[in-house]
């Protein structure tokens, strides 16, 4: 199925996390809709702390792959997106609901992407010149797939629905 004929639910069912990139930029008209995207994700209270940090620079994506301890390949992404709060705001689930958002966007565009942990702050907060009082905990990247993307690393399925999901109770 083309990427263009999805519904909501096909992209979210078989969007895959994507490490493997072609070497080709992601033009403007299709970065402003994941961007926005990433905006019109809700925030607790309607606060709307985090700010997105936009790396292309290779130079900047370099300094950044010292950043996580599974980051080593994240220069090799067209664009990385970082999720970046005063530490005072920080609210993961906000970052989370951005994250998705974008990358369900992305992926109804035909472009790859993964979310990546920057472990160690102050790499990473030197790596883009975020202020001490800033935290950026995640990026996604994001960049048009290789033709034959390899399996995952990490196990593909998923925790059976009946062993997800419970009713009302715990038990
Ligand atoms: C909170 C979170 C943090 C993650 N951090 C990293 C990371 O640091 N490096 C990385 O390569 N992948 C990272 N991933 C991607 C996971 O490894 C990925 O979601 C998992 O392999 C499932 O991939 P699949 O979509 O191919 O099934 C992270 C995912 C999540 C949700």
């Amino acid at each position: 199925m083309s990427e263009l004929d999805m519904t909501p639910y096909d992209a979210i069912i078989s969007k895959r996390d994507v490490r493997h990139y072609i070497d080709s930029p992601i033009a403007d008209d299709v970065m402003a809709r994941i961007l926005q995207a990433g905006r019109m994700a809700g925030s607790a209270k309607n606060v709307e702390a985090n700010r997105l940090l936009v790396i292309t620079d290779k130079t900047v994506q370099e300094a950044l792959t010292h950043a996580g301890d599974f980051s080593q390949w994240i220069n090799t992404a067209a664009a990385i997106v970082g999720f970046a709060s005063p530490a005072s705001e920080l609210r993961l689930f906000d970052v989370g609901r951005q994250a998705q958002n974008m990358m369900v966007a992305a992926h109804g565009e035909g472009v790859a992407s993964c979310p990546v942990t920057l472990h160690h702050a102050e790499i990473g907060r030197a790596a883009v010149g975020l202020p001490d009082d800033w935290e950026m905990p995640m990026v996604i990247t994001l960049g048009w797939p290789v033709d034959d993307v390899p399996d995952s690393p990490l196990k593909r399925t998923r925790v059976a629905l009946n062993d997800l999901v419970r009713y009302d109770r715990w038990s």
